[in-house]
């Protein structure tokens, strides 16, 4: 499973990049609106530090404008993903972009039926929006699992990418039921790697190297340094 962060804020960007294992980014306009950022200079720079895809939403519910604006999203970067809405005249807009060969990730989904139609649609990505089902009383993992499932008996290609993700079991979930990718807030990546037990283990052998070091005799060059 891919990891994405789903942030327009570089410095977070830059340090997943820096772990090595961000594999792409989501952005939507109110991640966009809070950077306070010229918008066409931010996005092109986010797809320049992420070696991804980098989805950019689009506005408005027009299907014309909407093929317009995918026509223009796909132009700022090779790794650009046009992001449109699941509603009647996105799944239009997404039909022809498809057609040329555009790829565009269907954002605001909440159940199979509409992850069908992205996918019956030619979408490069759909997006079942976990953490926001969670918030309604409706458990997410389920409508997540249901869409993997169909997406296997079908074998559609448009991959399936967990988003609004709100803690490390919604990630691991979404790995167990084979989304494509799972995309969530820096806050949230960052947890996946704490463990107070790791920060524990990692001070003890930290401490017990230097007690230990001065009767070690030869060491590697570079562990002198330790
Ligand atoms: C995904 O592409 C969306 O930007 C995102 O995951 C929405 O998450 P939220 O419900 O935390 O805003």
């Amino acid at each position: 499973m891919k990891l994405f962060l789903d942030t327009a804020n570089l410095e977070e960007i830059r340090e997943g990049v820096r772990w090595g294992v961000l594999r792409g980014v989501t952005t939507n306009p109110t991640l966009i609106g809070k950077e306070q950022q010229d918008f066409l200079p931010l996005v092109k720079e986010i797809c320049s530090v992420v070696d991804g895809d980098v989805s950019i939403e689009t506005a408005g519910d027009d299907t014309e404008l909407l093929v317009r604006q995918g026509h223009e999203i796909a132009q700022i970067a090779d790794n650009a993903v046009v992001k449109i809405a699941t509603t009647a005249n996105g799944l239009a807009a997404t039909r022809r972009l498809s057609d040329e060969g555009i790829k565009v990730n269907m954002t605001l989904c909440f159940t199979a039926t509409q992850a069908i139609l992205a996918a019956e649609a030619g979408a490069y990505i759909v997006s079942p929006f976990l953490g926001r089902l969670d918030d309604v009383a409706t458990d997410g993992l389920v409508a997540l699992s249901d869409i993997c499932e169909i997406y296997a008996v079908q074998g559609y290609e448009t991959q399936v990418l967990a988003a609004s993700l709100r803690h490390p079991i919604h990630v691991v979930e979404s790995a167990k039921m084979g989304a494509d990718i799972a995309t969530m807030p820096f806050k949230v990546f960052e947890m996946l790697v704490k463990h107070p037990l790791t920060d524990s283990g990692f001070k003890r052998f930290t401490d017990d190297w230097e007690e230990a070091k001065p009767h070690l005799g030869e060491l590697l060059p570079s562990m002198q340094e330790a």
